[in-house]
């Protein structure tokens, strides 16, 4: 098991690289450690949720051709370190239900997934996720702020990827939801003190954005 989690870490590392698109293995290396916590606090597999949060962001359509290419890769990979059958039925399937796709979400069934999942949306919130959503937008070129662009309420896959938007629409686009959808206890007591850090930061923004501060 631990030749399995070295090897996926490696893998992560060589395809996900450095770059400011929000998939770095840095993303990967703190959505393992999260994982971890908190299925240590859920009584889950931790071999399952740490290879999962390892190989989740490998399959990423950004990264590959489509959604099946990706996971057809994760899937390889597996078969060629000899990862026992049942594991990797269970951990393709956390990987191919994860991606958020603005909001047309599909209910993740397992123990592990929601452990996973939930590890993968707590590193879009507080700090952390003020912090990559400002990298993310300069990435893709879109500004900071600009309040003659409005918030979309509800948006197609589509939309969710190519519309324009600002970084601080993102905040009410996606992650100020993000809180109401988690999966475990501990990861709602986790998501609730990021949520209030993200609040915080919009509130002190504003203010700022006036010149009120
Ligand atoms: P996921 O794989 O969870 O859907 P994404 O690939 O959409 O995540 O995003 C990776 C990181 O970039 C996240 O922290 C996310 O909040 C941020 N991000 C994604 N889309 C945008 C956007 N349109 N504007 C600003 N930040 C974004
Ligand atoms: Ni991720």
């Amino acid at each position: 098991m631990e030749r399995i989690l070295e090897a996926a870490e490696n893998y992560a590392k060589s395809v996900l690289g450095l770059d400011g698109s929000g998939h770095d293995w840095w993303h990967i290396y703190r959505v393992n450690k999260l994982a971890c916590t908190i299925a240590r606090e859920e009584g889950a597999n931790l071999f399952i949720c740490s290879l999962a949060a390892l190989l989740h962001d490998v399959a990423d359509e950004k990264l590959n051709g489509s959604e099946e290419e990706g996971i057809q890769k994760v899937n390889q990979w597996m078969n060629e370190n000899e990862v026992p059958a049942e594991v990797c039925s269970q951990v393709l399937n956390i990987i191919s239900t994860m991606s958020f796709k603005g909001g047309n979400k599909v209910p993740m069934s397992s123990l592990e997934g929601k452990v996973v999942q939930d590890a993968d949306r707590l590193d879009a919130m507080g700090a952390i996720g003020i912090a990559r959503t400002f990298v993310y937008s300069g990435h893709i070129g879109q500004l900071i702020y600009d309040p003659s662009i409005q918030v979309r309420n509800s948006m197609t896959k589509e939309e969710y990827r190519n519309g324009r938007s600002t970084a601080v629409n993102h905040f009410y686009e996606k992650l100020l939801k993000l809180k109401n959808g988690m999966n475990t206890s501990y990861g709602k007591q986790l998501a609730a003190r990021r949520h209030e850090e993200m609040e915080h930061f919009l509130e002190v923004f504003f203010k700022e954005w006036e010149g009120r501060r």
